[in-house]
């Protein structure tokens, strides 16, 4: 594997899916990372896992919905570490939410684990990356920021947000040295997919999502958005006038196999 611009690394949603693929993946090129989620066992399999391989990993179990207190313990592992290169806002939840029955407790929730909490993590050390001049700041959005999407809103709106968000930090911080990134996966085979009874196409493994972020992460582009057909399938969707579209979205039954995640 190839050498990475980082040193060291902390993912939030790294006990199972894309966050724990990234996880393997950047340990094995060698970066130190910090496993952050809520699940505590399952952090502590991934970190002997690692170590294992030879790697270098830590646990920093949080909730990432308690922004407060992720911000207070990413900055304590950024002092430990001697400062984090890269720290990766993966942590979400998401399960199908058809309009007609959407609840505010239930876009509470959504909206504090994939927008609010993401914020408080990727703002947790960016001053201290801007004073550093060094620093990659990474959220894993969603394909679903392109177009209207089934029983989708509150996610949907979750993901836009944070896409928006990191769009706008990277045009103001772009001679600052530090980068940023926004990741849009299309389909991939993970814990919170199993909630969709839907076979969607060109699923992806999570290890094969981690492949592909990482390898481009390392020329920091503005966006990673892949599988190409999903992505391209999506922006054409999201182009055609709402007239043809939102039938088509409102026959798309998704149906909860697993219930929500
Ligand atoms: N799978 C897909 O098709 C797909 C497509 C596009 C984008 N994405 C995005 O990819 C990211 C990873 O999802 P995944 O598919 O890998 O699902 P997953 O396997 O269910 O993983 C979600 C991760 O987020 C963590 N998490 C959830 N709530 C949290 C909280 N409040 N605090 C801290 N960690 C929390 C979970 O850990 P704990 O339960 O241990 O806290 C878990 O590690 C999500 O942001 C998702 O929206 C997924």
């Amino acid at each position: 594997m190839s050498p990475t611009p980082w040193r060291t690394a902390l993912i939030t949603g790294a006990s199972s899916g894309i966050g724990a693929a990234l996880a393997r993946e950047l340990a094995g090129r060698g970066v130190e990372v910090v496993l952050a989620a809520r699940r505590e066992p399952s952090l502590a399999q991934l970190v002997d896992e690692l170590r294992e391989a030879g790697g270098a990993a830590r646990a920093l179990p949080l909730d990432v919905a308690r922004a407060d207190e992720t911000v207070a313990r990413i900055r304590a592992v950024d002092d430990e570490l001697g400062g984090l290169d890269l720290v990766v806002a993966n942590a979400g939840i998401g399960w199908p939410q058809p309009a007609s029955q959407l609840t505010w407790e239930a876009s509470r929730e959504l909206f504090a684990t994939n927008f609010t909490g993401a914020v408080a993590t990727l703002t947790a050390v960016l001053p201290r990356m801007v004073e550093r001049a060094r620093g990659h700041l990474v959220g894993v959005s969603s394909v679903a920021v392109y177009s209207p999407t089934p029983q989708g809103s509150a996610y949907r709106g979750s993901k836009a947000g944070l896409t928006a968000f990191l769009e706008n930090l990277r045009a103001e911080l772009g001679a600052s040295g530090v980068r940023v990134t926004a990741v849009h996966p299309g389909f991939v085979r993970t814990p919170m997919a199993e909630a969709f009874a839907i076979q969607p196409p060109f699923v992806l493994e999570a290890d094969d999502a981690a492949r592909r972020v990482v390898r481009r992460l390392a020329r920091a582009p503005a966006r990673i958005d892949f599988p190409w057909p999903v992505v391209f399938m999506m922006k054409l969707l999201g182009a055609l006038p709402a007239a043809l579209r939102d039938p088509m979205i409102r026959r798309v039954e998704l149906g909860a196999s697993g219930g929500r995640r």
